[in-house]
């Protein structure tokens, strides 16, 4: 791809004349590949490059990056014959060849990130790099000190090695029927359940079951709260989704 000159691509994508550009650069607005960017004759290539003003990525942008808040009931995947598709919930967002990168389980809620940028999925998703997962689990049962030690140790979950080491955070220990009970589906009134934030470093299949399912204490709701730098954003309703800023995206890029 041929190489622009930033100020006539600005104004180009409607941004002002070139005078209006050239303001828009002195006041450091605009930003490519997230570095701001104060020369109007800087030359950028407008398929690879992100080029973005007031935190607003303009169109012509090669790779797209959108942040899920993934509802039960839809598989990770671009196609299936049995279940609606993540995919199918972006139809209208700008971008060509999005795919999820990485999988929730179908009844799993929450973060999911959609883009177009192989490589940087691969690396997210590369068990090398042990990009770290955190989940908000309900289990059945009341999780001991010595559950969340076995979880935090790693635990045999019939693989070849017992799973990394973990984080686990009980968040509530409480009965489903109790006043202050969280709100979430999966809780049949008085059955006992605990509440715990997980992180682990890895991503086996099930993983997070599995881990629960050996302490006896299956899970009745899982949600993803975060991966790497990148956090649920609790204001997206489930089903819905935006694009990421830039800061998100350099962030997600020093991995
Ligand atoms: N672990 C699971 O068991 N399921 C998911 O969807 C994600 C992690």
């Amino acid at each position: 791809m041929s190489l622009l000159r930033l100020d006539k691509l600005l104004a180009d994508a409607g941004l002002g004349t070139r005078s209006q550009v050239k303001l828009l650069l002195k006041k450091g607005l605009v930003t490519v590949n997230g570095e701001p960017a104060r020369r109007p004759e800087q030359k950028v290539d407008p398929e690879a490059d992100r080029i973005a003003c007031d935190g607003t990525i303009l169109s012509r942008q090669k790779f797209f990056y959108y942040l899920l808040n993934k509802p039960a009931g839809y598989v990770s995947a671009t196609e299936d014959n049995t279940a609606p598709t993540v995919l199918s919930l972006l139809k209208d967002a700008p971008g060509r060849d999005l795919f999820p990168a990485g999988r929730l389980d179908k009844d799993t809620e929450g973060l999911l990130l959609i883009t177009n940028d192989g490589p940087l999925a691969h690396r997210l998703l590369s068990p090398r790099h042990h990009v770290d997962k955190t989940y908000l689990v309900k289990a059945a049962g009341i999780l001991t000190a010595d559950d969340l030690a076995r979880l935090e140790d790693g635990i045999d979950i019939g693989e070849k090695t017992p799973t990394l080491p973990a984080k686990a955070r009980l968040l509530a220990p409480r009965t489903g029927a109790s006043p202050e009970a969280p709100s979430l589906p999966g809780t049949e009134d008085g059955q006992e359940v605990s509440l715990v934030e997980l992180t682990i470093h890895e991503g086996k299949f099930h993983q997070v079951k599995r881990m629960f399912q050996a302490l006896g204490k299956p899970v009745l709701y899982l949600k993803r709260i975060s991966m790497g730098s990148l956090v649920l954003d609790e204001s997206l309703a489930p089903g819905a989704f935006r694009a990421l800023t830039e800061d998100e995206i350099a962030s997600l890029k020093r991995f």
